[in-house]
C-alpha cells in the first residue's frame, strides 16, 4: 500500500468512527408535558384505535382514509403501486383536481367563510379577507388568464412571489389547470430563480412588483430581470413575466417593464371578469408542483409532488396533526416559498376548509409583539412557526405575549431541533400553558410530517419530535444497515421503512439522482419490486429513546440548516469560487444561538493575490447573488491553506471544528497538520477579539461539528 492510500485509509477509518452513526449521545431524558383535558376533548384524533388503523398489518390501504378525505372524480384502482420502485404510484387510476379540492367543495357549505385573511405588514393597512367565494372568483380569473397565454397541463411555471394572498391564487389556478407550479423563496436572488427556471424549463415567471419587509417596500421586479437573464445563460428563453402588483394599477418597483414580455397582471384579468374555468381532472400520480431544495452535490434538486397522493397527505396530516377543525383560525407563520407553506398554508388548511392566516412580513415588525397582536386581533387558535422564529421572539420580547389576549389551542414547531429551554418558553409564555406543542419532523423530500405524535394520545417531550406519524415505520440504522434499538444511546441514520403518499415522486429531470440520494444507501436488490426493501434515507442523524420518541439530531450530510432553510456546502462554496481571486473555498456550519445554524466560510487565494476587506465584500456579494441574503456568510476567513487529507480533500469537520471552538479530533492523518494551529490561532483570536466565543457545546452539537463533512 502506498503511503497516500494507507493515509487516506487511516483518515477513512477515523472519520467513520466519528461519524453520528457511531456516537454515543447522552442527553438529560426530559420529563413529559400531557396535553390539556380541554384540548382531548376536541381532538380530531383522540382514539387510540386510530393507531391500530394505521399499523404496519394495514398497510398500505390504511391510507385510504386519508384520500377518502378529497372529493376524487375518479375512484382509484390500486392504492399502491411498486412497479416501478422506487417510483411509487398512489392511489392509481384515480382521477382529481386540486384546485376543485381546496376551493369549489366548499362553497355549497361555506362560500361566505374566510379562506385567506392576509395581514399586510404594515400595520396601519387593513387586513385582506377572501372568502372562499371570492378565492373562487380569484382562482377561476386568473386561470382564465394562463389559459389565454396557451399554457397547459404538465406545463411548468415558476413563481417568484412574496407572502401576499395572490401567491395562493396563483398556485391554485395553476392546479386549475393541471399546470405545475414552482414557487422560489421570495428571498432568493434573481439567480437563484434563474437556475430554477431553467431547471424545471418554464416559459412563464409569475412574479410581483415590490413587497413590505421590515418596514421597506422591496422592489421584487429587478429580480425577475436577473432571473430571465440567468435562465438564459443556462438555454431557456423566458417568454413572458407576469407582473403582479402589490397596490393594483399603481406600479411599485423602479425597473421598467420589458415590451411584449411583461406583463401586469391586474390588467390581465380585467378582459376575463367573472371567468370559470373548469377544473381539469388529474390522474392521481400527475406532478401537482415542483419545489426546489439544497442537497450536497452542487445543483438544487427539483423535488416533484404528486397530486392526489401529496393532497391526500397534507389534508390527512393538517386534520389530525394540526388538529384543524373547519371553525379554526389557523396561522403558519412560515414562508409559502418553502415546503412547509404549501403543504400547511395552502393545500392542507384549505383541503379542510379552514381559515388560514397570510402575513406578509417580518415577526418583529415593528415590535417583538406583532405575533401576539395578530392572533389576539384575529382570533388565531393554531399556531405554527419555527424554533428559530421562537428563539427571536424570545431575545427580542421575552414578556410580550402575556400582554395579549389570545389563547391557542395548538402549536407546531418544525424545521430544525428545538432547545428544551427554548420549548419551554413557547410552552408556558406564548402557550401560556394551555396548547399542545407537536413538534414535526419532516422535509421537502416528504410532503407532510413523518415524525410526530398525534397530540391528544401522546404526551410532548421538549426536544424530540415523538414516534412516527400515521403509517410511517422509522427506524434508525447504522452505517451497516442493521438497525440500532431503541433505548440504547446510540445515534444513526434515520429512515421510513415504507412509502407514504406524500412522499415525492422523483428529482425533476434527474430520476437516477432520485434513487442514489434518498434509496441506494440501504437498498440490497435493485430488481425488488417489495416495498421493504427499499427504506428511505432521510440524511438526518436520530436516536430513539427507550419510550420510541425520536430526536433529530441534524443532517448527516454537507447540508448547513440556516433558519430552518437548507443550504448546500457546495453551493455556497462554488459562489465564492467565481470571485476571481478566490483559488479554495470551503463552508461550514456555526452554533447559533438564534438561527440554529449559520455559515462561516474559508476561502484561500490565488497566488498572487493579497488577502484585502475586497475579497470579503466579493464573495458576499457573490452569494447574495447567486443564492440571496438568507445564505450570507457570518464571517469569511481568508486563509493561507485549508487542511486537507492527502488525497487532497478539503477536511470540512477540522473547519468546522475551529469556527466552534471544539476539540479538531485526530489531525495526524493530514497532508499538512502544521496549518491546523494555524488557522485556530488566526480565527479564534479574531472571534476573541469580536465577542463572538460560543457558549459550550452540547454533546449532540459537538458531535454534529466534528463529523460535519466527512463520509
Ligand atoms: C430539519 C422543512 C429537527 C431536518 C420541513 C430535515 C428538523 C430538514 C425538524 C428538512 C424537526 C425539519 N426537528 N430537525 N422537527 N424538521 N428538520 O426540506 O434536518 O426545508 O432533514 O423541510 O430540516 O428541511 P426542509
Amino acid at each position: 500500500m502506498s503511503e497516500d492510500v494507507q493515509g487516506q485509509a487511516a483518515e477513512e477509518s477515523e472519520s467513520s468512527e466519528s461519524s453520528e452513526a457511531t456516537i454515543a449521545v447522552h442527553w438529560r431524558e426530559e420529563g413529559y408535558y400531557p396535553p390539556p383535558p380541554k384540548f382531548i376533548g376536541q381532538a380530531n384524533a383522540s382514539d387510540p384505535a386510530i393507531l391500530d388503523r394505521f399499523a404496519e398489518a394495514n398497510f398500505p390501504e390504511c391510507f385510504r382514509e386519508y384520500a377518502e378525505l378529497l372529493h376524487w372524480d375518479e375512484y382509484w384502482h390500486t392504492t399502491l403501486d411498486t412497479s416501478n420502485p422506487p417510483f411509487w404510484k398512489w392511489f392509481t387510476g384515480g382521477k382529481l383536481n386540486a384546485s376543485y379540492n381546496c376551493v369549489d367543495r366548499h362553497l355549497a357549505r361555506d362560500r361566505n367563510k374566510a379562506a385567506l385573511i392576509w395581514v399586510p405588514e404594515p400595520e396601519d393597512a387593513g387586513d385582506t379577507v377572501i372568502t372562499y367565494q371570492e378565492l373562487y372568483r380569484r382562482v377561476n380569473e386568473f386561470a382564465a388568464v394562463l389559459q389565454d397565454l396557451g399554457v397547459q397541463a404538465g406545463d411548468r411555471v415558476t413563481l417568484h412571489m412574496p407572502m401576499v394572498p395572490e401567491l395562493p391564487v396563483t398556485m391554485l389556478a395553476c392546479a386549475r389547470l393541471g399546470v405545475v407550479h414552482s414557487q422560489v423563496f421570495a428571498g432568493f436572488s434573481g439567480g437563484a430563480c434563474g437556475h430554477r427556471i431553467a431547471d424545471s424549463d418554464s416559459k412563464i415567471l409569475i412574479t410581483m412588483d415590490a413587497y413590505y419587509r421590515s418596514g421597506d417596500l422591496l422592489d421584487h421586479k429587478v429580480k425577475a430581470d436577473e432571473a430571465v437573464e440567468a435562465a438564459r445563460k443556462e438555454g431557456t428563453e423566458v417568454e413572458k413575466v407576469l407582473v403582479w402588483r402589490r397596490f393594483p394599477g399603481q406600479y411599485s418597483a423602479k425597473t421598467p417593464m420589458v415590451e411584449g414580455r411583461d406583463v401586469f397582471v391586474d390588467e390581465l384579468l380585467a378582459d376575463h371578469k367573472g371567468a370559470v374555468v373548469e377544473p381539469v381532472s388529474m390522474p392521481a400520480e400527475a406532478p401537482l408542483f415542483l419545489m426546489y431544495t439544497s442537497g450536497t452535490t452542487g445543483r438544487p434538486k427539483g423535488c416533484q409532488h404528486s397530486t392526489g397522493g401529496y393532497l391526500s397527505y397534507v389534508t390527512g396530516t393538517s386534520k389530525f396533526y394540526q388538529d384543524i377543525h373547519p371553525e379554526d383560525t389557523y396561522w403558519c407563520m412560515a414562508d409559502i416559498g418553502w415546503i412547509t407553506g404549501h403543504s400547511y398554508i395552502v393545500y392542507g388548511p384549505l383541503s379542510l376548509g379552514t381559515t388560514s392566516v397570510i402575513y406578509e412580513g417580518t415577526p418583529n415588525y415593528p415590535d417583538a409583539g406583532r405575533p401576539w397582536r395578530i392572533a389576539e386581533r384575529l382570533g388565531v387558535n393554531i399556531f405554527h412557526t419555527s424554533p428559530t422564529a421562537i428563539r427571536m421572539l424570545r431575545k427580542v420580547g421575552p414578556d410580550e405575549p402575556a400582554k395579549y389576549n389570545y389563547h391557542f389551542k395548538h402549536m407546531t414547531t418544525v424545521g430544525e431541533p428545538i432547545e428544551p429551554e427554548v420549548y419551554r418558553w413557547y410552552y408556558s409564555t406564548v402557550g401560556k400553558g394551555e396548547a399542545v406543542i407537536v413538534d414535526t419532523w419532516w422535509q421537502t423530500e416528504t410532503g407532510g410530517f413523518i415524525g410526530t405524535g398525534l397530540p391528544a394520545l401522546f404526551a410532548m417531550k421538549p426536544g424530540s419530535c415523538g414516534p412516527a406519524a400515521l403509517g410511517i415505520y422509522l427506524a434508525i440504522l447504522d452505517e451497516n444497515g442493521d438497525p440500532i434499538p431503541k433505548g440504547s444511546g446510540k445515534a444513526g441514520n434515520i429512515v421510513a421503512r415504507n412509502p407514504w403518499p406524500g412522499i415525492f415522486q422523483t428529482i425533476w429531470g434527474q430520476p437516477e439522482r432520485f434513487v442514489s440520494t434518498y434509496f441506494a444507501k440501504y437498498n440490497k436488490d435493485p430488481d425488488s419490486t417489495d416495498w421493504h426493501d427499499w427504506p428511505y434515507f432521510a440524511g438526518d442523524g436520530a436516536v430513539q429513546a427507550e419510550d420510541g420518541y425520536f430526536r433529530i439530531l441534524g443532517r448527516v450530510d454537507d447540508v448547513i440548516n440556516v433558519a430552518g432553510h437548507r443550504l448546500g456546502t457546495k453551493e455556497l462554496e462554488s459562489s465564492a469560487l467565481a470571485v476571481q481571486e478566490v483559488a479554495e473555498a470551503a463552508a461550514v456550519p456555526v452554533i447559533d444561538d438564534v438561527r440554529g445554524r449559520a455559515v462561516e466560510m474559508y476561502i484561500s487565494l490565488k497566488p498572487g493575490y493579497s488577502d484585502s476587506s475586497d475579497v470579503e465584500a466579493k464573495v458576499k456579494a457573490a452569494i447574495e447573488t447567486d443564492i440571496g441574503k438568507i445564505a450570507r456568510p457570518k464571517n469569511i476567513w481568508i486563509v493561507p491553506d485549508m487542511p486537507k487529507t492527502r488525497s487532497g480533500k478539503i477536511m470540512r469537520r477540522v473547519i468546522a471544528a475551529t469556527s466552534n471552538f471544539a476539540d479538531v479530533g485526530d489531525i495526524t492523518t493530514l497532508a499538512n497538520p502544521e496549518v491546523v494551529e494555524q488557522i485556530r490561532h488566526q480565527v479564534q483570536n479574531a472571534k476573541h477579539a469580536r465577542g463572538e466565543v460560543p457558549r459550550e457545546l452540547t454533546e449532540a452539537e459537538e458531535a454534529e461539528i466534528k463529523s460535519f463533512g466527512s463520509e
